[in-house]
């Protein structure tokens, strides 16, 4: 996907690898403490249509840090939206106000692409229908690097609601550019509809093979008549019982939230392999750097 800005990141299938490394690299930095930038007299416009906890505050964390004024608009509460002003009038009527980015999470059905080529603020996807949620996916590969040194070669398992998932769409892309194997488990009716891609059908098989295991949150308003969420649970929930199919040195995912007790039990949690919250630290990390290198020029 192109933008008339050119800067706009809506996918990972349009982000060369070189910017991803530098990425990562613009983030030790950060975490290292050796990168000093304060974005004074500069906004970022924070645009969340739909519900977010993780997204949302990380990126005002990151606006904080990076000392960057965020504007925020939250669903329908306290904006002309509840007068019927269209999603796409708002970001048009925002970027008027020239911020120095859009992060917009949204449906399927705004079209985020026509919409990058209008504006001249580079927009970022923060979570877009079932199309993609590139800073999650950036973010878990930053946590995969972080624990196991690289993310080439690793075997991620993505357990659970395949087919309404933005993330493992997201991951998709990203695999392709950091070459890591992307395999697939859970009921059929969680999978894509479309063949080629390697599934276990055994969640025990898929973590013997996985050295990264991620489980997704399953929709429940999506599946809770089609499906029993305790023969979930048995079947392909990260319990303890079930973890011990997974390597020692494996890392366990989720990239919230979470609904404990069905695709991950509680006391997972507390398993030295599970990294869910220190994904969400290095999301913070991922999105100063993501912003950091949109305002330096470097993205
Ligand atoms: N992972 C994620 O996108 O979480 P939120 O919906 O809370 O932002």
């Amino acid at each position: 996907m192109s933008s008339r800005n050119n800067k706009s990141i809506l996918d990972l299938q349009s982000l060369e690898k070189s910017k991803i490394d530098n990425l990562f690299s613009v983030a030790d930095a950060i975490v290292a403490g050796k990168l000093d930038f304060k974005g004074f007299g500069k906004t970022g416009a924070l645009l969340f249509f739909e519900a977010s906890t993780r997204t949302r505050m990380s990126f005002e964390t990151a606006c904080a840090r990076l000392g960057v004024y965020p504007l925020r608009l939250d669903g329908k509460s306290s904006s002309s939206l509840e007068k019927g002003e269209s999603q796409e009038d708002t970001i048009l009527n925002v970027a008027a106000m020239a911020p120095a980015f859009l992060v917009v999470r949204c449906g399927d059905d705004l079209n985020l692409q026509a919409l990058s080529e209008k504006v001249d603020s580079p927009i970022l996807n923060a979570g877009w229908g079932k199309k993609g949620h590139p800073t999650q996916a950036l973010l878990d590969a930053y946590t995969i690097r972080k624990h196991l040194g690289s993310c080439a070669g690793q075997k991620l398992l993505i357990v659970g609601d395949v087919r309404h998932s933005r993330v493992a769409a997201s991951h998709f892309e990203l695999a392709q550019k950091l070459n890591y194997e992307v395999a697939l488990c859970g009921p059929k009716e969680f999978l894509p509809e479309s063949g080629g891609f390697k599934v276990f059908s055994s969640l025990q098989e898929g973590l013997q093979w996985a050295t990264v295991a991620m489980a997704l949150r399953v929709q429940i308003e999506r599946h809770s008549s089609l499906y029993s969420l305790a023969d979930y649970r048995l079947s392909y929930g990260f319990t303890a019982r079930n973890l011990l199919a997974l390597s020692k040195q494996a890392l366990i995912m989720h990239p919230g939230p979470i609904n404990q007790g069905t695709e991950m039990d509680a006391e997972v949690l507390q398993d030295p392999r599970c990294q869910v919250l220190d994904q969400v630290s290095n999301g913070v990390f991922i999105r100063q750097g993501l912003i950091y290198s949109m305002l330096s020029g470097e993205l």
